[in-house]
């Protein structure tokens, strides 16, 4: 078997194609959606994913607004710039990027942002929600996951999904959302005894550990659904994912890539949710 391969960038291309069109008609009517992104430091992965979400932005018509702050800001100062960001009305979604300067913690500055403008959807008010199966800002990178299956009508329904890690920006909540579609989910991280097993019987498989070649297609079931959150750089500096593709993708029956794999859905969803959150904020008014 061949796997049929999920390229999360087309797909991602045409959402946010429907997306600009959406803004335009927004526009028309005075609303303008506006993202604020706030990079603290100079981590280059950091700049390069800041990078591709003003890109993202700029394609789709949402305002952008880049804050950048040196490594040393405090996280009294930060927490200032958040609640003025929450003041401020013309602002629909405010992202602050991960990972933060270790003298900052991450969980108050990600609390400090009010719930409405949450749009990675990390605030507890959101977990909490979203675990409940509410309506709310879903995060990112799992919303981008469950549009990729869904876009390929890959059933979740009573199948078995296994999630490789346990991040609250991906593992869990991925899990969560695939819980929420029926799916019976069970978590492999860094204690798993017995995380062979597991993985062989994977319907869908979701590895989101960060090390290149984690998996590799002699430990997958024939058929299963493979999707590599993973970026990694490999020996040569060639972005790579979690999964040895290569051997994957005879095994599987899907199987995303990296890159144009998850990469580019991510960004979309961050675009989806401040369009909703600037819609929101207009019925409010
Ligand atoms: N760092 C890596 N991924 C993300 C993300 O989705 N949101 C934020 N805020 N920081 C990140």
């Amino acid at each position: 078997m061949v796997a049929e391969i999920i390229y999360g960038k087309d797909l991602a291309n045409g959402l946010r194609s429907d997306m600009k069109e959406e803004v335009y008609d927004l526009r028309q009517s005075g609303i303008v959606p506006k993202l604020t992104v706030v990079l603290i430091g100079e981590d280059p992965a950091s700049k390069s994913y800041v990078k591709g979400k003003q890109k993202a932005a700029d394609y789709v018509g949402v305002d952008s607004d880049l804050i950048e702050l040196p490594s040393e800001t405090t996280e009294k100062a930060l927490l200032e710039l958040i609640e003025k960001l929450n003041q401020d009305d013309t602002v629909n979604g405010i992202l602050v990027q991960l990972p933060l300067p270790k003298h900052i913690d991450e969980q108050k500055i990600i609390e400090a942002i009010t719930p409405s403008k949450d749009v990675d959807g990390f605030h507890p008010i959101s977990v909490g929600r979203m675990l409940t199966g509410k309506e709310t800002f879903l995060p990112c990178t799992p919303l981008g996951i469950i549009t990729m299956l869904k876009s390929k009508n890959i059933s979740l329904e009573g199948k078995h999904a296994v999630v490789i890690g346990r991040s609250n920006l991906v593992g869990k909540p991925v899990g969560q959302l695939l819980l929420n579609e029926n799916a019976t989910v069970t978590y492999c991280h860094s204690r798993t005894k017995n995380m062979d097993e597991l993985v062989k019987i994977a319907d869908i498989l979701i590895v989101a550990v960060g090390k290149e070649s984690f998996i590799h297609g002699d430990q997958i079931k024939k058929g299963a659904v493979v999707i590599d959150v993973g970026v990694n750089r490999n020996e040569h500096g060639k972005l790579v994912g979690d999964v040895d593709f290569e051997s994957a993708k005879n095994k599987a029956s899907y199987i995303t890539p990296v890159p144009g794999g998850v990469g580019p859905m991510t960004i979309t969803m961050l675009m989806h949710n401040t369009i909703q959150s600037a819609k929101l904020a207009d019925a409010r008014r």
